[in-house]
């Protein structure tokens, strides 16, 4: 065994509104000989999400905030290249949520051998066939209550839990999948590739008007990753009896200031609307039959991915500033160069 230097990226302040440059450092950690039941991970991806945003607080919620000058975590796919525990062996694949690093050393309780995908790689088990397609699964389902024939609409449907979302409700029997999408190459992609029936750009026009012009019979099931005016908007749409999954708010993470609620909530009364906030860790009961799911659809290929690649770990921090602000389509995640 030998020692060996991780690179690694730690939050250094905690921002206010968007993070800039002086929010992370970047630092070199060195590893020296495993302790027993250690082991030491080459990652090969490690994923950028936006629940990450709220942890730079120092707010409650339902993780708890990243610790000042400690290396971020995060979802990451790596391989072990020395292991002093029989249940992790050398060359497995692992997934595990030491992130925002090259090289991991820790104890393999932390870490789950997963199996290779054929034909694609690790980096799918921070995208569809990880915690981004079980969260769009979950909240089609156990949240929203899907139903066959039903029209959904999905806010944020081009990046990694929208691609999702829009085929699995599609898999699933919806009867008209719609999306928004912040470019006009996104909303192409949603009709072209990820078989959503209409699609538009929410930078065009208001969200309220382009939303009734693609529902005429209304919305069944809203996915929401958005907020603000795409909640507004879709609670103007929702059919009589209709679920609304909140999984996200992506609209307001860097909100300094408190942001009003819809201005036509009073709508979930009149219509017997179900709005229902969700988050994963409430749900894994659900990854079993997710994973048989998915595993099928994948092989028969019916499911299509992109990823937005960004090299080099000590980029970490700029792969997450251009997914917030919408520099990817489908999973955006760090290939460590390790
Ligand atoms: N509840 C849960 O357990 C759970 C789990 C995972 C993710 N989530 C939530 O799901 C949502 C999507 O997460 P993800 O990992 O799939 O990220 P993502 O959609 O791949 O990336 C974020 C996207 O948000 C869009 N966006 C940014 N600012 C926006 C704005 N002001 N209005 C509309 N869209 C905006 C951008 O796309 P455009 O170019 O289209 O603007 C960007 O690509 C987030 O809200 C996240 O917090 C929740």
């Amino acid at each position: 065994m030998s020692d060996v230097v991780s690179t690694q990226v730690q939050l250094a302040e905690r921002p206010t509104g968007w993070p800039t440059e002086d929010t992370f450092r970047t630092v070199e950690v060195t590893y020296g000989d495993l302790a027993p039941g250690q082991v030491r991970v080459v990652n090969e991806f490690v994923s950028v999400d936006p629940y990450m945003r709220g942890r730079m607080n120092d707010v409650k919620s339902y993780v708890p905030p990243f610790a000042l000058g400690e290396t971020m975590t995060g979802g990451a796919v790596g391989r072990v290249v020395e292991s002093a525990s029989d249940d992790v062996p050398v060359g497995a694949a692992v997934l595990h949520q030491h992130g925002w690093r090259d090289v991991a050393q820790e104890d393999a309780r932390g870490f789950q051998v997963v199996p290779e995908i054929p034909g694609a790689p690790l980096s799918l088990y921070l995208g569809i066939f990880g915690l981004t397609g079980l969260t769009a699964y979950v909240g089609l389902t156990a949240v929203a209550d899907l139903h066959e024939g039903d029209t959904v609409f999905v806010s944020g449907a081009a990046g990694a839990v929208g691609t999702a979302t829009g085929q699995i409700a599609r898999l699933l029997g919806a009867g008209r999948v719609v999306g928004s999408a912040g470019s006009a190459e996104k909303v192409a992609l949603l009709t072209d590739r990820y078989g959503y029936d209409a699609a538009f750009n929410y930078k065009d026009a208001p969200v309220r008007r382009q939303l009734r012009e693609v529902t005429p019979d209304g919305v069944d099931v809203f996915f929401d990753n958005v907020g603000g005016d795409h909640l507004e908007a879709a609670l103007d749409r929702m059919n009589t009896g209709g679920r609304i999954a909140l999984c996200g708010a992506i609209s307001q993470y860097n909100d300094t200031e408190r942001t009003p609620g819809p201005d036509n909530l009073a709508n979930a009364v009149t219509r017997g609307l179900m709005l229902k906030g969700f988050t994963l860790p409430s749900y894994m009961d659900h990854a079993e039959r997710f994973r048989e799911l998915m595993t099928g659809w994948f092989a028969a290929g019916e499911i299509a991915y992109d990823e937005t690649v960004v090299d080099g770990i000590e980029n970490t921090p700029q792969a997450f500033l251009d997914m917030m602000r919408g520099g990817n389509v489908g999973k955006m995640v760090v290939r460590t160069g390790a």
